[in-house]
């Protein structure tokens, strides 16, 4: 199975202001863009990226959260139209990050233009059930036994904070799906906005149930966590025969950074099972300094026992 993964798109439109409340967070949000991220961010990369799906053919694309910035209504129309766009080249699946859930009205607002994205059911996305109480979501693909479990961290947060949280009954309904879909013998990857490890982050930018979701990852087992919302790329381990896990944290895609660790890129990961072992391949791609087509980077290569 081949999985392309990117992350934190963060689709911003000016024009929004003027039809939609920003006495609230997004005064905040708007002065970090104007001051900071509009000169570091092109949205003209997503049409690279489209292109770059087209040639490299993933059977899915993986979105690890912050599609939107600020939550306005254009923006989330916007960002359903982008998606569309791509699932025409390949599937998408995604999973939403703060900036999606940036004000407790954006919720019901976010379930009904991704919904289908998330994969989830009708009837949730109609329903007033909070995102921790719908997610885990999983996919699972018979050919190549390749699970994909989405998870929700994303949760309105405080005026300076851009925290995650799983919440308990997340966390205990991740426990029985993990281990179901372990004992059946699949790979799983799960997809999560905020960093499972420790050390990516600012505790102020952090997953709040951290500690409870890898004392419960390291009990059921998990193969490969993709996330985002560091806007840092990160493989870890970078290479080897492995017990534990793989971790690939995925930069900013629309990010212009002169710094090669945030400048925008993708991961393609293959994954094929030979024998007792499944056996897994990443390719770093990141944007060329023309920022005019995406340069394949460093690979790395895993073997996991089965
Ligand atoms: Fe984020």
């Amino acid at each position: 199975m081949r999985i392309a993964h990117i992350s934190d798109i963060h689709l911003f439109c000016g024009h929004c202001i003027r039809h939609e409340s920003i006495l609230n967070k997004r005064l905040i949000g708007l002065a970090n863009w104007y001051l900071r991220r509009r000169r570091k961010m092109d949205f003209r990369i997503l049409n690279l990226l489209s292109e770059k799906m087209k040639e490299i053919k993933p059977d899915v694309l993986c979105i690890t959260g912050d599609i939107v910035h600020l939550g306005f209504r254009d923006e989330f129309q916007r960002a359903r139209k982008w998606l569309e766009e791509l699932r025409s080249i390949c599937p998408v699946k995604i999973v939403p990050g703060n900036h999606d859930a940036y004000l407790p009205e954006c919720i019901p607002l976010l379930k009904i233009t991704f919904g289908d994205f998330f994969s989830i059911k009708e009837a949730e996305i109609s329903s007033k059930a909070a995102l921790e109480d719908i997610f885990p979501v999983v996919d699972f693909d018979e050919k190549s036994r390749v699970a994909l479990i989405g998870l929700s961290t994303a949760t309105p947060t405080g005026l300076i904070h851009a925290t995650g949280c799983l919440g308990k009954g997340q966390i205990q309904r991740l426990g029985g799906v993990l281990k179901d879909l372990g004992q059946k013998g699949l790979f799983r990857v799960i997809l999560i906005h905020h960093p499972p490890i420790h050390g990516c982050v600012s505790k102020r930018r952090s997953l709040i149930d951290l500690d409870e979701l890898n004392k419960l990852v390291d009990k059921t087992g998990a193969e490969v966590f993709l996330f985002g919302h560091s806007h840092r790329r990160l493989v870890l381990p970078s290479n080897g025969n492995i017990s534990k896990r793989i971790y690939l944290n995925a930069p900013s895609i629309t990010s212009t950074s002169k710094d090669p660790l945030k400048r925008a890129g993708f991961f393609m990961i293959d994954i094929d099972r030979k024998d007792r072992e499944w056996l897994v391949t990443c390719k770093d791609f990141i944007l060329g300094e023309n920022q005019r087509s995406f340069i394949s980077g460093k690979g790395h290569f895993w073997s996991l026992s089965s």
